[in-house]
């Protein structure tokens, strides 16, 4: 197959969708990689690393155009629109029932479009969300570590403290993947660690792999308002899936927080966990209220682009070599979670919950299979 990566155009966006090791896996395998010229030089890939592995380096008209398969990492934007069509696969996070114009962009063009975020296993897992919280949860803390410093406006408190003198106090809200992330790196600089989860399955898995190490707590409205008091790093990482953060801190929590605290809100994509919280850039990360300074960029892996681009191309190739070696329709048919992943195919929305945020008609995946295009 003939497998494209386009560069990102998104302000901000420097990762990229394959790396030269995946470019060498899949050259490897009898493909074509056509690789966008300075594609990767977001993440410190530069051209030639590609041309080594076996890719050839094209303009964007080509790797548009010529491609059957293509990745990327973040949806097209208006200015791409014009470049989708029939005969193309495109795999990437899309976000879509968010982003009328582009359903209905995809849905007009005819092209197949894969959705990194809805690939889901039959067990509910989301294996190319998960290294993005991952990083995020990892670069909570070390945010957190990082606005405690006075110039910055913190506390002026070491997270890890010094022999004789106590170290910080870290309070992470919700302990999933983002939590327990943010939770580990926390206990490497020293700091001592909180963990509020709701579900007591988590929270014995946590109990499990931290084996004793960090407090686990029953969340609760009075139990967030005790432990962010103490605290000097506070990290929303919570998650009803499918739906916008539940409002967890209050204006007056954060008023009884120490002065210069830090409060790292992970999960302002799907709105943040406090009622002051409102997203920001990386150009612009934080912001004070009450006292507290707010970090809550809301796509922090963009701050890492060469450890978040490993992160997610380790897990998205497996996917592209399926999808590669034995086209769209039959990779689906043989993985459902990969199938759970198409969202837009043959001109029909296959996936119900894109359909239904826009009035769009849903049609199940099975309706559409085999691909008449393929
Ligand atoms: N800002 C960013 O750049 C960025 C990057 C990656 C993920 N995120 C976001 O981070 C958030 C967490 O993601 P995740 O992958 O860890 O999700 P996850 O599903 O693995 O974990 C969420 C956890 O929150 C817990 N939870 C739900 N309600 C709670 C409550 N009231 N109190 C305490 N715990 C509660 C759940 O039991 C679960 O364990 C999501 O909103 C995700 O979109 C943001």
């Amino acid at each position: 197959m003939r497998i494209g990566v386009a560069r990102e155009i998104k302000p901000q966006e420097y990762r990229v969708a394959l790396t030269p090791a995946g470019a060498r896996e899949l050259v490897q395998r009898g493909h074509e990689v056509l690789i966008e010229e300075s594609a990767g030089a977001g993440s410190a890939f530069v051209d030639d690393a590609y041309v080594r592995a076996g890719a050839r380096i094209v303009l964007v008209d080509e790797v548009w155009e010529a491609s059957e398969l293509l990745l990327k990492v973040k949806e097209p934007i208006a200015s791409e629109y014009r470049r989708l069509r029939e005969r193309l696969t495109l795999f990437t996070y899309l976000h879509i029932a968010a982003d009328e114009p582009l359903t209905r962009a995809l849905v007009e063009s005819g092209i197949a479009a894969v959705a990194y975020e809805t690939v889901e296993t039959d067990d509910r897992r989301l294996p190319l969300l998960a290294p993005m919280s991952e990083v995020a949860g990892r670069l909570a803390t070390q945010a957190g570590a990082h606005y405690l410093e006075k110039p910055l406006g913190g506390r002026g408190v070491l997270l890890g403290g010094v022999a004789g003198v106590a170290p910080g106090r870290v309070v992470v809200i919700g302990g999933g993947i983002v939590g327990y992330n943010a939770a580990v790196i926390a206990l490497g600089m020293g700091a001592q660690v909180t963990i509020l989860e709701r579900s007591v399955d988590r929270m014995r898995h946590l109990e499990e792999v931290l084996s004793g190490r960090v407090s686990l707590l029953m969340s609760s409205t009075l139990q967030i308002e005790e432990s962010v008091k103490d605290a000097d790093v506070v990290i929303g990482a919570v998650l009803i899936p499918g739906a916008l953060a539940p409002k967890l801190l209050t204006r007056e929590m954060l008023r009884e927080m120490k002065d210069g605290a830090v409060f790292c809100d992970v999960a302002i994509d799907q709105g943040g966990c406090a009622e002051t919280s409102k997203a920001t850039t990386h150009d612009d990360p934080v912001y004070a209220v009450e006292g507290v300074t707010h970090y809550c960029v809301a796509n922090m892996p963009g701050a890492v682009p060469v450890t978040s681009t490993k992160a997610l191309t380790n897990v998205t190739l497996p996917y592209v070599e399926a999808i590669a070696e034995h086209g769209l329709a039959a990779a689906v048919e043989g993985d459902a979670a990969l199938a759970r992943g198409v969202n837009v195919l043959e001109g029909r929305v296959t996936y119900e919950a894109v359909a239904d945020a826009h009035g769009l008609d849903y049609t199940p995946l099975r309706d559409v299979l085999p691909l008449a295009a393929a």
